[in-house]
C-alpha cells in the first residue's frame, strides 16, 4: 500500500530540536512508518528507535537521558499500547474533527484517565484536534464533545494542510521545507502549549 508517513511526532520532534533540546522518538508502531519516515531523508534527522515490544518504559531506562522523548503510539489499544502510556509523562491524543474519530477514542481515553488515577497527577493528558478545515465550525462541535471525557482539548490545532505529507515523503519536517510558513507556526504554538502544561 501506498502510504505517506506519519506526520506528527517527527514534527513535534524538529520543533524541539529547533530549540537545542536532545531528543529521541520511539516509533512504537509495529508498521514502522516513523523509521520509514528517517529512512527517507540522507542524514538522519532526528534520532529515531524502534521499540515494537511492549517493555518500552524499561527500554528506554537503558538510553540515558533525553529532554524529550516521543513516542509514536501504535494504532490498537493492546499491550504496546498500555506500555507506551507506562512510559509517558504527557499523553497527547489527535483527534479529526469529525463524531466518529470522538467515539473511536474513548477506550484509549478510559486507559489513559486509569492511568492517571494511578499515577496520583503525575501524568497529564490532552487532545489536538488534528486535519482541522479552516473557516469550518465543526472543531468547536469537536471541542466540547471532547471536553465531555473530562481532559483538557489545547487550544492550538494542527490544520489539514499538503505540506505534512509532502515534507514526509522525503523524510524533512515542515520546518525544513518552510521554517516560517503557517504549519511550522501552529506546531510551535502547539509545543509552547503542551510545555506550559509540562511546567
Ligand atoms: N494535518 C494534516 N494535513 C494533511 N495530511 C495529514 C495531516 N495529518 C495527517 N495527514 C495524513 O493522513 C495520513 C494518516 O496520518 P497519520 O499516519 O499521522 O495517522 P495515524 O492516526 O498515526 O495513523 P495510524 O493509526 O495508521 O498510525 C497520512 O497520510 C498523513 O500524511
Ligand atoms: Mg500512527
Amino acid at each position: 500500500m501506498d502510504r505517506e508517513k506519519p506526520p506528527l511526532p517527527p514534527i513535534l520532534l524538529g520543533g524541539l530540536q529547533l530549540e537545542g533540546l536532545e531528543i529521541l522518538l520511539v516509533d512504537s508502531d509495529p508498521q514502522g512508518s516513523a523509521r520509514d519516515w528517517a529512512a527517507a531523508h540522507e542524514e538522519q534527522p532526528v534520532p529515531v528507535v524502534g521499540i515494537d515490544r511492549p517493555i518500552i518504559d524499561k527500554s528506554l531506562k537503558s538510553m540515558g537521558r533525553k529532554d524529550f522523548i516521543v513516542i509514536d503510539g501504535a494504532p490498537q489499544i493492546e499491550a504496546l499500547a498500555v506500555s507506551a502510556i507506562k512510559s509517558a509523562d504527557f499523553i497527547l491524543i489527535p483527534v479529526q474533527p469529525s463524531p466518529y474519530d470522538v467515539w473511536a477514542t474513548s477506550d484509549l481515553v478510559d486507559l489513559v484517565k486509569a492511568r492517571i488515577e494511578i499515577m496520583d497527577g503525575k501524568l497529564q493528558a490532552a487532545f489536538v484536534i488534528s486535519r482541522a478545515i479552516k473557516g469550518t465550525n465543526i472543531c468547536n462541535e469537536i471541542t466540547s464533545a471532547l471536553a465531555d471525557y473530562g481532559l483538557p482539548v489545547l487550544t492550538s490545532r494542527i490544520t489539514q494542510r499538503v505540506i505534512y505529507p509532502t515534507s514526509a515523503a522525503t523524510g524533512q519536517t515542515v520546518f525544513e521545507r518552510e521554517p516560517d510558513g503557517e504549519a511550522a507556526h501552529e506546531i510551535q504554538a502547539l509545543i509552547a502549549e503542551i510545555k506550559q502544561l509540562l511546567k
